[in-house]
Order: C-alpha cells, then sequence, then structure tokens
C-alpha cells in the first residue's frame, strides 16, 4: 500500500509494521504487562457517544485555538517519543519539521537522537521539551538551562515515571539501545530491508541529551533498564517548587490522572497537566486518561491548560477530548507511525488525516470552530 492509500492511522501503523524490524516496531507499539491500560485508552474514546446539532452553516470551520499563549492551527501537539531515530534515522527531526509546517508544537523527548540544540537550530517552530528528572541533578540542571538557552517555550516534566513500567514485548524481542545486531535480529537485515538500509547509510543512533551522562547500567542493556534505572524515584514535589523558579517558561506536568495531584499542580504554579499515562506504557491497569479528564477538567480547567494524550487515532477524538474539558491532545503513537511509514511525507499524512477527520467530525456535528466544541456535543 502506498502511503497515499493509507486512509487512516491505522493503515500508516501497519505500513510502519512492514518497515521495521519486530523489536522496534513492539517498542513503540506496545504497552506494560498485560496492556489493559492501553486497550483501554482506546476503549474509552469508543464509548463516547455524541449528539450532532443539525442544519448550522459548517461551510467554513476553523479548527484553530490558543495553546499556552499561542496560536495553534490544531488543537493538537505531538508528545514526546524518546529512541525513534532507531525506527527511521531523523525521526525527532521528521516529526518537528511536520509539526512546523502544520503550525502545531512538537515536543522534544530527553532520550532523543538529536540534541535539544540541534532542533531548535535546524528546524525550529514551537518547540516543547520533556523533562526525565534523571537521578544527577546537576545534569538535570543543565538539561534544563540548555532548554531555556536554546528558546524551548515550554517545559514537560513527566510525573508517571518514578521507574519505568514492565513492558514485556522488550526483553522477548531482545530490544537494546543502541541496537545491537545478533544471530537472532540479523534475519531483519534481509526481511526489512529499508531499515537496514537505513541503519547501515546513518549508523545506530544514541542518545545526544544524555552525553556524557554517568549512567549506573553500561548501554546495552535493554532501554528500559538503561534509561529506567536513572529514574529519580525519589522525585517529588519539592522538585517541581525547584523547578518553578528556574524555569521561566511555561511548566505542565505530564502523566496527572487524578484532581487533587492537578489541584498541586495550580497551586504550585505551574501552567498545565498533560492528562496521560504514558500511552499505557507505566502502570498496567491505570485508568484510561479519556475517563480521567473530566473530573480533572473539572478542578483546574478554569486555571490550567488541561492536555491529553493517549489512544488518539483519529479526528472525532480530538473532538471527544475537547468535549470532555480537554484543550488539546498530544499524539504519540499516532504521528510516529507515520513518520515510520513514510518519513515526513508519512508524518505529513498522519497530520492531514487526523485534520481532515477532526474538520468532517465538526461538520457533522454542527460545530463552526474548535472553541465551540463543548459538552452539549455529548450524549450520556
Ligand atoms: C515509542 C514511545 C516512546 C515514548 N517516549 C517517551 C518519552 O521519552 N518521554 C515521555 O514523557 N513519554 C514518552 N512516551 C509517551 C508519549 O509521550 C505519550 O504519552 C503516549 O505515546 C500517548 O499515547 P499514544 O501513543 O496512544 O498517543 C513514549 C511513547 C512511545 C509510544
Amino acid at each position: 500500500m502506498p502511503l497515499g492509500e493509507a486512509v487512516n492511522i491505522e493503515d500508516l501503523r501497519l505500513l510502519a509494521k512492514r518497515r521495521l524490524p519486530r523489536a522496534i516496531f513492539d517498542f513503540f507499539d506496545g504497552g506494560a504487562e498485560d496492556e489493559v491500560t492501553l486497550r483501554e485508552n482506546r476503549a474509552a474514546f469508543e464509548r463516547v457517544r455524541l449528539l450532532p446539532r443539525v442544519l448550522v452553516d459548517v461551510s467554513k470551520v476553523d479548527t484553530g485555538i490558543d495553546l499556552l499563549g499561542k496560536p495553534s492551527s490544531l488543537p493538537l501537539a505531538i508528545a514526546p517519543t524518546g529512541g525513534i531515530s532507531a525506527g527511521r534515522f531523523g525521526a525527532e527531526l521528521i516529526l518537528a519539521r511536520a509539526a512546523k509546517a502544520w503550525g502545531v508544537p512538537f515536543t522534544m523527548a530527553t532520550p532523543s537522537a538529536f540534541s535539544i540544540e540541534r532542533v531548535a537550530e535546524e528546524v525550529g517552530g514551537r518547540l516543547w521539551f520533556q523533562l526525565y528528572a534523571v537521578r544527577d541533578q546537576e545534569f538535570r540542571r543543565n538539561l534544563v538551562s540548555r532548554a531555556k538557552n536554546a528558546g524551548y517555550e515550554a517545559i514537560l516534566v513527566t510525573v508517571d515515571l518514578p521507574v519505568s513500567g514492565k513492558r514485556e514485548r522488550d526483553p522477548r524481542n531482545g530490544f537494546h539501545t543502541p541496537y545491537s545486531p545478533n544471530w537472532r535480529n540479523s534475519r531483519d537485515v534481509i526481511f526489512k530491508p529499508a531499515w537496514a538500509l537505513d541503519m547501515l547509510r546513518n549508523g545506530l543512533p544514541g542518545m545526544a541529551n544524555l552525553v556524557g551522562y554517568p549512567f549506573s547500567t553500561p548501554l546495552g542493556t535493554d532501554i528500559v533498564t538503561a534509561v529506567g534505572r536513572e529514574m529519580d524515584a525519589g522525585l517529588d514535589w519539592e522538585y517541581i517548587k525547584r523547578l518553578r523558579g528556574e524555569w521561566p517558561g511555561k511548566l505542565l506536568l505530564k502523566g496527572v490522572e487524578r484532581p487533587d495531584d492537578a489541584e498541586r499542580a495550580a497551586a504550585i504554579g505551574c501552567d498545565g497537566v498533560v492528562v496521560s499515562n504514558h500511552g499505557g506504557r507505566q502502570l498496567d491497569g491505570a485508568a484510561a486518561t479519556l475517563d480521567a479528564l473530566p473530573q480533572i477538567s473539572r478542578t483546574v480547567g478554569k486555571r490550567l491548560t488541561v492536555l491529553l494524550d493517549g489512544g488518539v487515532r483519529r479526528g472525532v477524538d480530538i473532538l471527544k477530548a475537547r468535549a470532555l474539558g480537554a484543550q488539546a491532545v498530544l499524539t504519540g503513537r499516532a504521528t510516529l507511525f507515520g513518520a515510520m511509514a513514510g518519513g515526513e511525507a508519512g508524518a505529513h499524512r498522519a497530520l492531514e488525516i487526523l485534520s481532515s477527520e477532526l474538520v468532517r467530525s465538526m461538520q457533522l456535528s454542527g460545530v463552526r470552530s474548535a472553541a465551540e466544541i463543548g459538552p452539549e456535543l455529548l450524549s450520556f
């Protein structure tokens, strides 16, 4: 199936699967343990029913919103995804370029193959930085000041990863970072030639932002262990308070599912929260983000920017998330699969699919602008 014939995100997922070695596809696609939360994120979207309004002039609709004080052409930003250049060299740059072209923010992950500075210099656009609170405090402070000097607008501190989730597909597949070819996965050189050629040409990716980091586990152990062991399990609200003092830009907590945590974020002076369970990759059994959203939105929605991620695969999901109280969504796998399926053209295709589906679902619901999407569209 050529890229242009991909009619939805699932088609892009299948194209990505065809191109990638199994270990890498599974690292992107999979979740923790029994993948209950991974499935629930989707199921929650599928449970929502709408009550479309009729006889509204929807010949023109406006999907734009104000997102953290600046315009965004869609109620969407690209979520941080680490380790993605293992699937296609330059994946972070590809996604950042597509985000810039579409006028939406791109979130750069701490474990990225390209540095904070390089993405800012080479691409620019609206850039947010996702901070993993690694144990080495000096290193962590340095990441924050690098993001500041490079002109990033926002920091999203990931708070749902005091330790890494148990993602069982990775050890089964022998997923390593850096990817180390062995007799088992070297079959991929034959069966996944496009990926193999890409890696032979460009070399296997590292983690540019973590160069010089004093890893306690030698690199070459599985990714969950290597990066996961560096997370500061002692991280608490005191750190967020300190960070608020160090970071003048927008500050969001990513990975909040409880209204009392959102309330505390507001009290400390955060600008927003991302209702997220890390795409079902951390606590298996955590609530679907769309189910957790309404209470959080009721509690802090007037004071904080409330974003949501997890399971967004359709334009109508963006409409549903807004109707339930999110200002915008973050897309992880949806845009990632696009980039894996077809590089920059694939990332564009993913955004084009989501955007055109959103426009259509707005028209079919009788709303003319993203601002008009509200709870009255929901059928209970
Ligand atoms: C391959 C992959 C890598 C990820 N890496 C990170 C990361 O480095 N930091 C982070 O905060 N979240 C990370 N996430 C979680 C995403 O930011 C986001 O919360 C999640 O993908 C949303 O769910 P969705 O994929 O269903 O859209 C990652 C997700 C995936 C799929």
